[in-house]
């Protein structure tokens, strides 16, 4: 079986810059570059969803240069490079977490690539920016309370309705670059029943040859959901 929804968790850019004695921002641009191929192959191997974890609520405590040359100088120019060319791949932008921490130039670019992209129908890639899995909790609680819903009426799907991602299937899996184990923060609620894999491989060296891998991995899974 193929997984409709991958979310990978790109991890290791800064690793891999330094085993090239190279500065962490040359591993961000590396690993930005490596995004649009990435998607290429998943629309090949027709994948339905793609969730990338880009930037976490956490990130804001790395180094002030670090995070505005993520935030500021990667994100303006990866969005302007590679809409166009996502939008002709017939790829569908989503913006999973926070806008309100970036300025409004970036914060418009975000806005019209959604809205260029909305009807595509290939692929849906959902970039996690300024994203953590427990904030995400805490503000769909927050719109569930004020959207003047019953309690009757709150349950798991109603709930996740209000979550960033609200139609979108949970991921089947999660895929780790550079060797972690961990989840980060990274939609904590839609992972409850995703298969997890880790590679050593850092994310800008993240290729077909390890989608491949994965998806065998990931065919061999036995999906339980807690039957037998
Ligand atoms: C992942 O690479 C990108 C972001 C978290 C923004 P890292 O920057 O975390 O790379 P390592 O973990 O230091 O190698
Ligand atoms: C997770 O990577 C966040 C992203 C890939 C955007 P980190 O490098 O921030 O995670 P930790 O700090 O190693 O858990
Ligand atoms: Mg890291």
């Amino acid at each position: 079986m193929i997984p409709k929804h991958i979310a990978i968790i790109m991890d290791g850019n800064g690793r891999w810059a330094s085993v090239r004695n190279k500065a962490r921002a040359v591993g961000h641009q590396a690993g930005v570059d490596n995004i649009s191929r990435v998607v290429e192959i998943m629309i090949k191997k027709e994948i339905k969803f793609l969730t990338l974890f880009a930037f976490s609520t956490e990130n804001w405590s790395r180094p002030i240069r670090e995070v505005e040359f993520l935030t500021e100088q990667l994100l303006a120019k990866s969005i302007s490079l590679n809409t166009e060319r996502l939008h002709s791949a017939g790829v569908k932008i989503i913006h999973l977490g926070n806008k309100d921490n970036l300025n409004g130039k970036l914060k418009s670019k975000i806005n019209d690539s959604i809205k260029l992209t909305k009807n595509n129908k290939k692929i849906t890639l959902l970039v996690a920016f300024d994203y953590g899995g427990r904030q995400e909790i805490v503000r769909a609680t927050k719109k569930l309370l004020s959207s003047g819903i019953s309690l009757e009426e709150i349950n798991e799907k109603s709930f996740s309705k209000f979550l960033f991602t609200g139609q979108v299937p949970d991921p089947d899996l999660v895929i780790r670059t550079a060797g972690e184990f961990r989840i980060s923060n990274f939609l904590l609620w839609q992972t409850a029943y995703s298969e997890f894999y880790s590679t050593e491989t850092f994310w800008p060296d993240f290729n077909e040859n390890e989608i491949d891998k994965a998806l065998l991995v990931y065919s061999k899974r036995k999906r339980k959901f807690g039957n037998v």
